[in-house]
């Protein structure tokens, strides 16, 4: 699409939605907040909720929050042009949909890089972690803080136990070129699509497989299309609350505090609570009939060796000191 029609796209939609969600006092700043997740049982959905009803409860007069999820506005890959058009002022894309813009992200797609997410948590607080929410501002856009959604885990039209069982089929991915290349390391063929069409794309055999959290798997009701979920914990499903530069430089100094205040005081609630809604979901989906395999040791085992190539390929782009520390924080 170019750049014109793109525009022209970008504004009817604005459009459409502002009158659909038009509950805005004159006077007050509207921060409009747009995202692809579900919202009742997902970590950002419920986040944005609750970031929603806080600023709209205790700044009622001075700000006024408008959250758009499931995809209703804007796409991940749209989102952030939207933003610096002033369209929207904040969205939280996976830490995987930053690639476009700068690779300082790409630690977090190494395939088993984090043992866990309290790993993740431990790099995201660190100095390496602190460091990347000001990574964008030479694009105009600041960092506010990480979000949690948690581990990603594999499913596809047929069992997967061993890598092998992968190969040759066609996965659905973020667009991430670690993830990219840890698909290919499996003989699995990529294919980037935007999280809305997922569903779609299961069901019409478009791809066989794809890989996300429990949250996103139970949310999109992805199991239904598939053979089964298997338990790889392969990787991390974050992301980065965002909003421009300009925006939050706008905003009146009491203003900005408070909201910084109250967005620090729900990332941390949510944020302790993320492991827990997708375990939720994970139950969610057994009790629905999905099949969720786990891993025997050295199955898992070759799962590792399977990806083990994708740190060589990026190794040198992500920086050896990155991750080094991811593995320190990881023992
Ligand atoms: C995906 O595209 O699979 C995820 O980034 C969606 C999300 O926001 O969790």
């Amino acid at each position: 699409m170019g750049a014109l029609s793109k525009l022209a796209a970008i504004l009817a939609l604005t459009c459409a939605a502002s009158t659909a969600f038009a509950t805005c006092d004159d006077g007050e700043v509207v921060v409009r907040f747009s995202h692809v997740a579900n919202t009742d049982g997902h970590p950002k959905g419920l986040a944005a909720r609750l970031l929603q009803d806080r600023v709209n409860a205790e700044m009622d007069g001075r700000m006024c929050m408008e959250v758009f999820a499931d995809s209703t506005l804007y796409n991940d890959d749209q989102v952030l042009e939207a933003m610096l058009l002033g369209e929207v002022q904040m969205a939280a894309p996976s830490l995987s949909k930053f690639e476009a813009f700068t690779t300082a992200f790409q630690v977090f797609d190494l395939p088993f890089l984090f043992s866990d997410i309290e790993a993740v948590d431990a790099y995201q607080r660190a100095p390496e972690g602190r460091t990347l929410l000001d990574s964008l501002q030479p694009y105009r856009l600041q960092g506010l803080a990480f979000w949690r959604n948690g581990m990603k885990q594999m499913s596809a039209n047929v069992p997967l136990e061993m890598p092998g069982d992968a190969a040759g089929l066609t996965f659905r991915v973020q667009s991430s070129a670690v993830i990219m290349a840890q698909m290919e390391a499996l003989g699995v063929v990529p294919r980037p699509m935007a999280f809305s069409a997922v569903r779609d794309a299961l069901q019409a055999g478009v791809v066989d497989g794809q890989e996300n959290t429990w949250s996103n798997i139970y949310g999109q009701k992805l199991f239904e299309m598939q053979d089964g979920v298997t338990e790889t914990n392969h990787g991390v499903l974050d992301y980065l609350l965002v909003t421009s530069v300009r925006f939050l430089g706008g905003l009146e100094p009491a203003t900005r505090d408070q909201f910084l205040t109250i967005l620090r005081e729900v990332t941390e609630t949510r944020n302790a609570a993320a492991t827990a809604v997708n375990e939720e979901a994970k139950q969610a989906i057994i009790e629905a009939g999905g099949v969720v395999r786990e891993l025997t040791p050295t199955q898992r085992a070759a799962w590792v060796a399977a990806m083990a190539p994708v740190w060589d390929q990026f190794a040198d782009r992500i920086g050896p000191e990155a991750i080094a520390a991811a593995r320190r924080l990881s023992d």
